[in-house]
């Protein structure tokens, strides 16, 4: 990338032709990638980058906006870091792990980003080390503290149903002085959630949380029903109430944020829009020949009414084939072929059913049955975006065992319910994140992960709450893996094609 950016500087116009021959993979676009907190630059209304597989298209509805001074941009806190630190343009508004090793290269690991705090395994460890912020840079993972025992999203104590006991802790975090159960805290890793598309992750879907069987809580703020899918355990139901956990946790900032804040930052979440807006091997936009796929589409639709699941999600998309045939003699047959393949790949996520077992919040309490025969989009059916219209969280088996890899890098937990059993996994189980039980404190609840939007994948690698899947093929690997699906190698690369130009 480097390399690419000398050449640009010295020869402006070659190295302008250049870009674009290297435009997937090389990222030779933006010497401005980063955003640095306090810089002062102002955020064009429609703004893209590069990545691997095209260009991601960042909206601002009302911009261009003027960063300087502004709360989501300026570092508040101690640490140097602003919000936008960790929620970048390019890597649609999350941070991907290979943007953390760039700016490790680029500062000698001394970026704010890298702060003790969450930007490294644990405070503990010799900050100036590489290999103490391994779960960052491998992984894009963030530590996160949450107070044992349980404290629910509103900060009342919860007794929980279920012990936790440390079996294995690499990084010192669950185990050292003032660490772990025993100090009143536990730490699990995840991935940044990226802070976009913001009204249809927080449409109420449902009058009550289906997965739980819980009623839906009630905005401190509005007195309105959340729509639980903020925040992998969902232990922030407001956009309030999450930027105050943000400032005072990665940001370090002893101090309340003021009203004015807090509706400037709100105002800019609600506003931003961000999706995958070209594709070189699709052979241009995604929203020519036809397409409506890109972030406009977003911004201008609608999340489905209440209980609905909206316009079929993937309609965009399972209809790029459908060209016409002036248009289809604009591109070359390798552009034509996937095309076509992503449009397999919508049909594959919409159609193609698989048997979903032992999924804690599908599985159990929804009525559907264990298993239960049905798609992807089973579980990923909001309109446009592929998070749940319905709140709530699902065991996916992604941060637990016997689904998890066996990783060394991660703390592992026992947990041992008190009453009832977990209705898939028995009374004792290993887990690397007990995600929602951590904010609900019951057992039945363990490995459960409120599931993400599915829009700007490609430009933010590594995929679930815990990094899993380093690539959109990891992600189809692991379905295949954990719901022995059967699909074709065809079925496979339609997928990954069709997540790639989300
Ligand atoms: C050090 C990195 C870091 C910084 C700085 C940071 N965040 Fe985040 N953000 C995260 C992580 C990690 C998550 C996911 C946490 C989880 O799921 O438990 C997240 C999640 C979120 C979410 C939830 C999105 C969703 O879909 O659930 C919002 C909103 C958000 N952050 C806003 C902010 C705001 C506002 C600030 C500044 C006050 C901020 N963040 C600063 C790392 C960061
Ligand atoms: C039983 C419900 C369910 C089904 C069926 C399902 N998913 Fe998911 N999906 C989830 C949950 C829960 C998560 C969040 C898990 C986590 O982050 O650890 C998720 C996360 C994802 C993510 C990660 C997004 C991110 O931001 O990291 C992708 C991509 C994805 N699913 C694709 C698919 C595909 C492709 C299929 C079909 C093969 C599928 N899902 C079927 C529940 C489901």
């Amino acid at each position: 990338m480097r390399v690419t950016n000398r050449i640009k500087r010295s020869l402006p116009l070659a190295g302008a032709a250049l870009a674009l021959v290297l435009a997937v993979g090389a990222r030779g676009d933006a010497p401005d990638r980063w955003w640095s907190p306090g810089e002062g630059r102002v955020l064009p209304a429609s703004l893209d980058y590069t990545n691997e597989h095209g260009a991601l298209r960042t909206l601002v509805v009302g911009g261009p906006l003027k960063t300087r001074g502004h709360p989501f941009f300026e570092p508040l806190g101690a640490n140097g870091r602003a919000c936008v630190t960790c929620h970048q343009p390019a890597d649609a508004m999350s941070l991907s792990a290979r943007t953390a090793q760039e700016r490790w290269e680029a500062t000698g690991g001394k970026d704010p980003l890298f702060a003790a705090i969450d930007g490294s395994n644990c405070p503990i460890l010799p900050q100036g080390e590489k290999a103490s912020h391994s779960l960052l840079l491998e992984r894009g993972l963030f530590r996160v503290q949450r107070p044992w025992p349980v404290r629910a999203f509103n900060g009342q104590p919860v007794t929980p149903d279920f012990t936790i006991e440390v079996v294995r802790d690499p990084n010192g975090c669950n185990s050292a002085p003032g660490y772990g159960p025993g100090a009143g805290n536990v730490s699990v890793y995840r991935r940044v959630r990226p802070v976009a598309n913001m009204k249809y992750l927080l449409a109420v879907g449902f009058p009550f949380d289906p997965k739980q069987g819980y009623a839906l809580p009630l905005d401190p703020d509005d007195g309105k029903p959340q729509s639980g899918n903020l925040m992998a355990d969902n232990r922030a139901g407001n956009l309030r109430l999450q930027m105050e956990d943000a400032s005072s946790v990665h940001l370090e900032f002893a101090r309340a944020l003021t009203p004015a804040q807090i509706k400037r930052i709100r105002d800019f979440e609600l506003s931003i829009y961000t999706a995958q807006q070209s594709s070189p091997a699709a052979g241009g936009g995604l929203d020519t020949m036809g397409a409506t796929g890109g972030p406009a589409k977003l911004r201008d639709s609608q999340p489905g009414a209440l209980g609905s699941i909206g316009t079929p999600v993937w309609s965009e998309f399972a209809a790029w084939d459908r060209i016409s045939a002036e248009d289809a003699a604009k591109l070359t047959p390798q552009q034509l072929a996937f095309r076509q393949s992503v449009a397999r790949g919508a049909r594959v996520f919409r159609d193609r059913t698989f048997l979903i077992t032992d999924s804690a919040g599908i599985n159990s309490r929804m009525g559907f049955g264990n298993p239960v025969r049905n798609s992807c989009v089973f579980c990923h059916n909001m309109t446009q975006m592929g998070n749940d219209v319905a709140p709530g969280q699902v065991d996916l088996g992604t941060t637990t065992q016997p689904f998890a890899d066996p990783w060394d890098d991660l703390p592992l937990f026992r947990i041992t319910c008190l009453n009832q059993p977990h209705p898939h996994y028995g009374k004792i189980i290993l887990t690397y994140d007990p995600g929602f039980a951590l904010t609900s404190g019951k057992c039945a609840d363990v490995g459960k992960i409120t599931l993400q939007s599915m829009r700007g994948l490609s430009a933010r690698a590594p995929y679930f709450s815990n990094g899993l899947a380093k690539d959109l093929r990891g992600v189809v690997d692991y379905y295949e893996r954990r719901y022995k699906i059967g699909y074709t190698e065809q079925e496979k690369q339609d997928l990954v094609n069709l997540m790639s130009v989300l």
